[in-house]
């Protein structure tokens, strides 16, 4: 069962998880509510039927230079267009993490969290959905896994093209080992 993770307790949760799962994630990875004007995050939680056990969880928002200019501009500062993401906030969204526990893998449950994010996102407006794999991950499994669901991947090392006439990845980020992205 997939729900929408809307409160702090839920997110806390989805954390924990992805905790778990990856190594080098920060401990504010997952935006609590106070933060999701800036972020707009989609928190989701795949919870057993049975137990209610957590098993997955996927987490996506506002790429980090759109929430950065966002912040800028309220701040009142005059961006050049090319770096004022207003036009386009709503209307991108980035997948930045998706985890299943081991032994609930090959299940379907990545597939059927993705495909909730999907009518999600496209039913708020959002138009372009992209994300990157990093070196640390099964970054050969993960190539098919996002074909399959209709993204675009990107060879190594190729940079993400501008999408909405935005340019998304700041230029100070880790390079990852590929980018995938998909119009909605
Ligand atoms: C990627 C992941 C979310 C898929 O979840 P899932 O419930 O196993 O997915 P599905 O059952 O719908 O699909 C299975 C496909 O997922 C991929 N997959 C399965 N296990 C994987 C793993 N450990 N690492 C990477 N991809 C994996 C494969 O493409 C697999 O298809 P295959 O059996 O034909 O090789 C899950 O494997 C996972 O949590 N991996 C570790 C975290 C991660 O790499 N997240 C993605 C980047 S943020």
């Amino acid at each position: 069962m997939i729900q929408i993770a809307n409160s702090d307790a839920e997110r806390q949760e989805v954390l924990g998880l992805f905790l778990d799962i990856f190594d080098d994630i920060a401990p504010n990875a997952v935006p609590m509510t106070a933060h999701d004007d800036l972020y707009k995050p989609l928190v989701i939680q795949f919870r057993s039927d049975t137990t209610q056990q957590l098993l997955g969880a996927a987490l996506s928002c506002r790429a980090q230079v759109a929430a950065g200019s966002a912040l800028m501009a309220k701040s009142g500062a005059q961006l050049p267009s090319e770096n004022d993401y207003a036009p386009v906030l709503d209307k991108h969204s980035e997948l930045d993490l998706i985890g299943v526990r081991p032994e609930a893998r090959e299940q379907g449950i990545g597939s059927q969290m993705l495909a909730f994010l999907e009518t999600t996102l496209a039913s708020r407006g959002v138009r372009v959905w992209f994300g990157n794999v990093t070196d640390d991950l099964e970054a050969d499994r993960l190539r098919p896994f996002y074909r399959r669901h209709g993204f675009t991947v990107l060879d190594d090392g190729q940079p993400l093209p501008p999408l909405l006439g935005r340019r998304w990845v700041s230029p100070a980020t880790a390079q990852p080992a590929y980018f995938f992205y998909k119009k909605l």
